[in-house]
């Protein structure tokens, strides 16, 4: 027998390497008070250009892997920051207007709640209920947990919904993009 996994997703990880504390300070300074996330960024910034230009490439290459169109170029159209503070959940989510997302994690302190994203087939636990699954796997997993670590970069398919639990840890600071394909 032939095993043809079918209607997949994916999620591309990578440790990146860059001066976190610009990004850092960047980010800070563009917080409200009171508020876990800035505004829009300056994506032409002179911080955060070399990170947004270096995500940019890699989304194109990741747009590839996957099979869109070679012609199409993907172009990172918006980026905030994320203060999370330890205590909250975020609430699950995804970015449908954009194609591939990214997130890049410029501060990690220890400790820090995993990211976790959901299954899109939000059927597969009532047929593969939990008493059954001897060891999970890509094919009878409902959510996908990743360990955050400082220089960080996730990208993953826009329509994932996802968000991190609540937990006991401490300042984490990141960077989401999302793009679109250029006109
Ligand atoms: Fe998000």
């Amino acid at each position: 027998m032939i095993l043809n996994k079918i209607f997949s997703s994916f999620i591309f990880t990578e440790t990146l390497n860059f001066d976190n504390k610009k990004i850092n300070n960047y980010c800070l300074g563009h917080l409200k008070k009171e508020i876990n996330q800035t505004d829009l960024l300056d994506l032409n910034n002179e911080n955060i250009i070399d990170l947004k230009n270096t995500i940019n490439n890699k989304l194109n290459v990741v747009k590839d892997l996957i099979g869109l169109k070679k012609k199409l170029k993907l172009e990172i159209n918006e980026a905030w920051c994320n203060n999370n503070s330890p205590t909250v959940t975020t609430v699950p989510h995804n970015h449908v207007s954009s194609v591939l997302s990214a997130v890049y994690y410029s501060k990690v302190e220890n400790n820090s709640s995993p990211l976790e994203f959901l299954n899109p087939n939000s059927m597969l636990d009532y047929t593969f209920k939990p008493e059954f699954i001897e060891d999970y796997n890509d094919l009878t997993s409902t959510r996908w947990t990743i360990n955050l670590k400082e220089n960080l970069l996730v990208i993953f398919p826009s329509y994932l919904i996802h968000y991190v639990r609540a937990g006991v840890d401490n300042q984490r600071i990141s960077i989401a993009m999302n793009s679109k394909f250029c006109e």
